[in-house]
């Protein structure tokens, strides 16, 4: 592998592991960008659902992707200049992102938009294909992961947090559902590539997890 002049660290996984909280501690310590590019599926959900474009139209929805105002900024993002609450993260946005991810058309809208978050000094972006489609050439690929109860857990307790009633049960289940969704489907589906490094951190804190993928970086930067 070898490290494109602007070097990307590519994190994928499943819904809840703890990428994106990785992908941000990674960025800040590098001083690299961040993309949290689940955020963008999200957002085109969420769109899609206030502008009443079904979730079984391709094309409509292509067009919410292809034209969302989004606009990344310090500590979250807006949309049409208006900063993105935690509707986006609710269990129903995050299901119908899901569903919204299945579609050709969307995920071509979006991939420019991925890609030109690519700028110096580098990246780390985090979602479902970003090593495998999004990022190919990243120099350091990893897969992470963490057993569906964990994940089920932490997301619970996240909820708690912000005083959002749920049942664990059933978040259970939705993370099972999401997960199949994702990685049976036929477009850039959720798949441990042979070229990504498994961190599995059922058994780990976040500051484990971001000093694994920062030694790694670390080994492959002295490679180059
Ligand atoms: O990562 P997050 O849970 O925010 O992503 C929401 C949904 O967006 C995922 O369940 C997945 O279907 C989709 N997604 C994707 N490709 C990405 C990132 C997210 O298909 N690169």
């Amino acid at each position: 592998m070898t490290c494109h002049s602007i070097p990307v660290i590519a994190i994928d996984g499943p819904s809840a592991s703890g990428k994106g909280t990785v992908a941000a501690l990674v960025a800040q310590r590098l001083g690299f960008h961040c993309l949290d590019s689940g955020a963008l599926y999200r957002l085109t959900a969420l769109v899609a659902n206030s502008n009443g474009v079904a979730l079984s139209d391709e094309a409509g929805l292509a067009q919410v992707a292809l034209s969302l105002d989004v606009e990344f900024v310090a500590g979250g993002m807006t949309l049409m200049g208006r900063p993105v609450d935690e509707a986006m993260r609710s269990e129903a946005i995050s299901a119908a992102a899901s569903r919204v991810a299945q579609y050709h058309g969307v995920r071509m809208a979006l991939l420019a938009r991925q890609r030109a978050f690519r700028q110096a000094p580098g990246l780390v972006a985090d979602g479902r294909d970003m090593g495998s489609v999004v990022f190919p050439d990243a120099c350091l690929k990893l897969y992470l992961t963490a057993s569906v109860e964990m994940r089920a857990e932490r997301r619970y307790k996240q909820l708690m947090e912000k005083g959002i009633h749920v049942i664990l049960r059933n978040l259970l289940d939705e993370l099972r559902e999401r997960d199949l969704r994702d990685a049976t489907r036929q477009l850039a589906p959720l798949i441990q590539q042979a070229d990504a490094i498994l961190l599995d951190t059922s058994q780990m804190t976040i500051a484990e997890a971001v000093e694994f993928v920062l030694v790694h970086y670390e080994k492959v930067r002295v490679r180059e």
